[in-house]
């Protein structure tokens, strides 16, 4: 199974995701996190993908097609992989094409995820995640048993700096701007499939049970 996850910020990509990987055993690629985690190592990818990162703006679309061709090389992408928050530009939506014709393979299907906005706002805005082990939790909706603590590892919870009000909204409009138009893209390869996000996250999941039938 070869899926992408298309959606605005915090609509649920990085939840579903895990949950894809639970049922389909394969791994979850999130561009996000792998350049989240070059910034906690502090490399030279993370130092220059940060200040992109901080004012809600997109990483140049060459940092990202390399992070995911080495990505690719890895054994475990042999049997198919969940991306999340990739492809989010025309040109990255390209060259992924191109890898994949190199390699001979085919994507599935794209999820497309929708929520209103007032929805996306209250959700990142709440959302907390583990320093330690990356597990996320929302304030709201899925609150950790003990307050700024992880219950699965006892790591210290954080809120994303990108998760704070001003950068949100230049998030919300880069999304708009620039990977909206990637549901044409797809609409056109005939892979898309529209999801609501607007319910629990367990409403979610079968809503993308129901779309991979
Ligand atoms: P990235 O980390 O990919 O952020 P994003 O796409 O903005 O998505 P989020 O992780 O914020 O949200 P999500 O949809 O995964 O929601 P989640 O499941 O966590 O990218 C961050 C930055 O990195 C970008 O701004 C850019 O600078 C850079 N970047 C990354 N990829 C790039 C690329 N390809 N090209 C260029 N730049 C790139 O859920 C959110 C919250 O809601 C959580 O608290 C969760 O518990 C809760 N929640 C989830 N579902 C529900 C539900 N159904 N009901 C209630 N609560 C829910």
């Amino acid at each position: 199974m070869r899926v992408i996850l298309i959606g605005p910020p915090g609509v649920g990509k990085g939840t579903q995701a895990k949950l894809l990987v639970k049922k389909y055993h394969i791994p979850q690629i999130s561009t996000g996190d792998m350049l989240r985690a070059n910034i906690q190592q502090n490399t030279a990818l993370g130092q220059h993908a940060n200040t992109f990162m901080e004012a809600g703006k997109l990483v140049p679309d060459d940092v990202i097609l390399e992070m995911i061709r080495v990505r690719f090389l890895e054994a475990d992408c042999k049997d198919g992989y969940v991306l999340d928050g990739f492809p989010r530009t025309i040109p990255q939506a390209e060259g992924l094409e191109l890898m994949l014709k190199k390699i001979d393979q085919k994507l599935d299907a794209v999820l497309v995820i929708t929520a209103d906005n007032a929805e996306i706002i209250r959700r990142l805005s709440s959302r907390r995640s583990c320093q330690e082990c990356g597990a996320v939790y929302n304030l709201l909706f899925s609150p950790p048993h003990k307050t700024d603590i992880c219950d699965h590892c006892g790591g210290k919870l954080y809120q994303r700096d990108d998760d704070k009000p001003a950068t949100i909204q230049n998030r919300l409009d880069v999304y708009e701007s620039q990977t909206a138009p990637l549901v044409e893209f797809y609409y056109k390869m005939d892979l898309v499939r529209k999801v609501n996000g607007m319910g629990t996250i367990d409403e979610v999941s079968e809503g993308i049970r129901k779309a991979l039938e």
